[in-house]
């Protein structure tokens, strides 16, 4: 009896000291735990498919450490002295890019927050936009923000191209203008394409009374203004079916876009995969929403996925206030699922079905044509998508009687080396070389003029081409017809007729 009560009183203490070591076991120790043991299960595969003796070695070597490794708080101490511990939970999280290194830069400058705490709550208090510090209605602070080293980052500089944060607010991707110029004025409320009182970063879901209080307002406002915009739109996502309370409702897709939404620089700059699914190395992020990018990294080569986030994926219905996603659009998933978009799978899925197109329009990526201001704006309120494009046929190509225009490299402050710095892909540029420029003057620095040849790099792929140009060929175009409606009169390929 005395025996059994002594066992149950050590019993009872025991689980009181455990009780007790649990509650002031701090979190992060679990979240670097969690992270080892995954490096250790990623080491160990690894090491299973590996034969050279040399490189097993080392891989037995970092197991070990991993093994070994105990939990400990992570200073990040950054050259202004500074110090950061974000790293004490998120210690398994990406660099975000090679010009943002995160021993120099730390994570405040972007993310904002309480960079000393290590309690969650107060730690992400007053954090920039949430997880998404690229947001518009933020990003003056974040991209926009002053480094460390005291250097205006993408705000503030005398060249304007450099003022990101500012230029992409004007876009017409950001304010939906032409898609409310073109309504209003389809109903009769404006007799020219200017919308009245359209402001810069405005979100063209809160232009007030689009439609002057017609019953189909509200309508136009939901399935049409909110949708696609870079600041805060919610995505036309294919995953709905996946949702579990899915309110597709003729056609329309509504429910999961709430969680899926255009949140400025990262909308473009941050890949994402179909699935809108984190899956990199950070475990603190394993029960997180959908909604973010695949891992913690910037780019600059933003394949033609990741602007038909938005783009080509279905049909606006003007009249009915509506939109239908495409009807192919489980075909288009898979295929960006498995990775390696072909070409077949290109000339399927690039563009809507019926859409006609040359094609440059599908072996290029949306930005090997596209230039800086056509995707980031140039600091004008365009109303319509025809004013804001700068790009045509002819700066690539030519016409019957005019070579493309083009410049040679004369100074390393061109513009044209910005790119090389960000895009590992980029064609080295090298003073003299001769590149094109586009009619609207500017530079489209991955092309070159290589002996009589003209060449074009991907700047996603690092894939070339060269361009056939229109002097000398058999063209039948007239030269008082450039737009690309005309061209694909005769350069009409399809996705049915390739
Ligand atoms: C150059 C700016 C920048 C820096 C520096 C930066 N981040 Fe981020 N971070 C971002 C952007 C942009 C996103 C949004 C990605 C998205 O939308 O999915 C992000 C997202 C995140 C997320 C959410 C997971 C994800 O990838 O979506 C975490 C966690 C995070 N950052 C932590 C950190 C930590 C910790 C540091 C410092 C070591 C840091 N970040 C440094 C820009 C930055
Ligand atoms: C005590 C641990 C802890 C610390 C310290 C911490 N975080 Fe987090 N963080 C988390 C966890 C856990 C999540 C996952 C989301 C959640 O559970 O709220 C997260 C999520 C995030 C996200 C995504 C948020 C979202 O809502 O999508 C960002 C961005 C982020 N953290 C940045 C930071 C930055 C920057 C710091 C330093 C200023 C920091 N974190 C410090 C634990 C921490
Ligand atoms: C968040 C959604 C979204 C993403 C992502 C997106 N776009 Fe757009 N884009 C739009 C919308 C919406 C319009 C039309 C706005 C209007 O007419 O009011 C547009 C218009 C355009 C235009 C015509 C107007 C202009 O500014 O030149 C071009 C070109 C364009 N997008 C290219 C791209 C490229 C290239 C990418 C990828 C790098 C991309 N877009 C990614 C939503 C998006
Ligand atoms: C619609 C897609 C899109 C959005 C949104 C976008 N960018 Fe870009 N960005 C691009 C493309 C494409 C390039 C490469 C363009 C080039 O250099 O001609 C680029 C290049 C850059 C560069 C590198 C300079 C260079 O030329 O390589 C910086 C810096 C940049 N963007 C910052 C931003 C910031 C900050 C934001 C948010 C305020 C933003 N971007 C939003 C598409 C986008
Ligand atoms: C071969 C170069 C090229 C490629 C690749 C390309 N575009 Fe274009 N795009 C153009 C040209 C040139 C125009 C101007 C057309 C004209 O003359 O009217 C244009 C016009 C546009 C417009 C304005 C509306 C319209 O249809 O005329 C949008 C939006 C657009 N492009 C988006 C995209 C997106 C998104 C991608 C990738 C999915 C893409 N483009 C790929 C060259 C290209
Ligand atoms: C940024 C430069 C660039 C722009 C802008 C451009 N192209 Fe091209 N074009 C190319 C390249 C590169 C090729 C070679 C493509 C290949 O080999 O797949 C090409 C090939 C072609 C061809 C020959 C192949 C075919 O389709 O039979 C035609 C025709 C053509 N382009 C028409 C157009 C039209 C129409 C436009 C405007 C919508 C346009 N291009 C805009 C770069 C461009
Ligand atoms: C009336 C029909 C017609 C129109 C309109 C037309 N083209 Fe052509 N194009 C042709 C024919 C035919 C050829 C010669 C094809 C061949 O040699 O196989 C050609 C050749 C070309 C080539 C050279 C292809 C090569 O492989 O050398 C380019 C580039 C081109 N066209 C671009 C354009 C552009 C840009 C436009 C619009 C401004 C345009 N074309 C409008 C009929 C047309």
């Amino acid at each position: 009896m005395k025996k059994t009560f002594l066992l149950a009183s050590l019993l009872l203490i025991l689980i009181v000291i455990l009780a007790l070591k649990q509650e002031n076991t701090p979190s992060w120790t679990r979240y670097q735990r969690d992270y080892f043991t995954e490096q250790i299960s990623k080491l160990q595969v690894q090491l299973g498919t590996i034969n050279d003796s040399t490189k097993k070695n080392q891989l037995q070597q970092e197991l070990a450490s991993y093994q070994t490794r105990k939990p400990e708080i992570i200073n990040l101490v950054l050259p202004n002295g500074k110090v950061e511990r974000c790293k004490t939970c998120h210690i398994g999280i990406e660099e975000i890019s090679n010009s943002h290194p995160s021993n120099t830069f730390g994570c405040a400058v972007c993310h904002g927050g309480n960079p000393l705490s290590l309690d969650k709550t107060t730690a992400h208090a007053q954090m920039y936009g949430g997880g998404h510090p690229g947001s518009l209605d933020v990003a003056s602070l974040s991209c926009g923000g002053t480094g460390a080293n005291g250097v205006a980052c993408h705000t503030g500089n005398h060249e304007q191209a450099k003022n990101e944060v500012d230029l992409v607010k004007t876009s017409i991707m950001s304010t939906k203008a032409g898609e409310l110029s073109v309504v209003r004025m389809m109903f009769g409320f404006d007799k020219t394409k200017d919308v009245p009182g359209l402001t810069k970063g405005q979100v063209g879901f809160l232009y007030p009374n689009p439609l002057q209080g017609r019953p189909n307002e509200k309508d136009f406002q939901q399935n049409c203004l909110s949708q696609c915009h870079q600041s805060g739109g919610d995505i036309p996502t294919p995953i709905a079916t996946k949702n579990p309370h899915p309110e597709v409702t003729q056609g329309k897709v509504q429910a999961e876009s709430k969680a899926i939404q255009g949140n400025g620089c990262e909308v473009c700059h941050v890949l994402t995969n179909p699935t809108h699914t984190y899956i990199g190395a950070d475990t603190t992020m394993k029960s997180s929403n959908i909604g973010r990018g695949k891992v913690h990294s910037l780019t600059t080569q933003i394949p033609y996925t990741q602007c038909n986030q938005c783009h080509n994926q279905g049909n606006h219905d003007p009249l009915k206030m509506s939109f239908a996603i495409r009807s192919d659009m489980t075909k288009v998933v898979n295929d960006w699922k498995a990775g390696d978009t072909n070409w077949l799978d290109r000339l399927k899925d690039y563009y809507l079905p019926g859409e006609i197109f040359a094609q440059c329009e599908v072996s290029l990526d949306c930005i090997d044509c596209h230039t800086r201001q056509d995707v980031m704006g140039d600091n004008k309120l365009y109303t319509s998508q025809y004013d804001a494009v700068h790009l045509q046929c002819q700066d690539c190509h030519g016409t019957k009687e005019k070579l493309p225009q083009t410049k040679i490299i004369k100074d390393t402050n061109d513009l044209a080396f910005e790119e090389q710095i960000t895009n590992s892909k980029f064609p080295e540029l090298k003073i003299g070389n001769e590149i094109l420029m586009t009619a609207k003057g500017e530079e489209l620095p991955f092309t070159r003029h290589q002996g009589n040849d003209w060449v074009q790099s991907s700047r996603v792929t690092g894939k070339t081409f060269k361009i056939p140009l229109v002097y000398g060929s058999k063209c039948q175009q007239s030269l008082m017809e450039q737009g690309a409606d005309s061209c694909h009169k005769c350069h009409n390929r399809s996705a049915s007729h390739p």
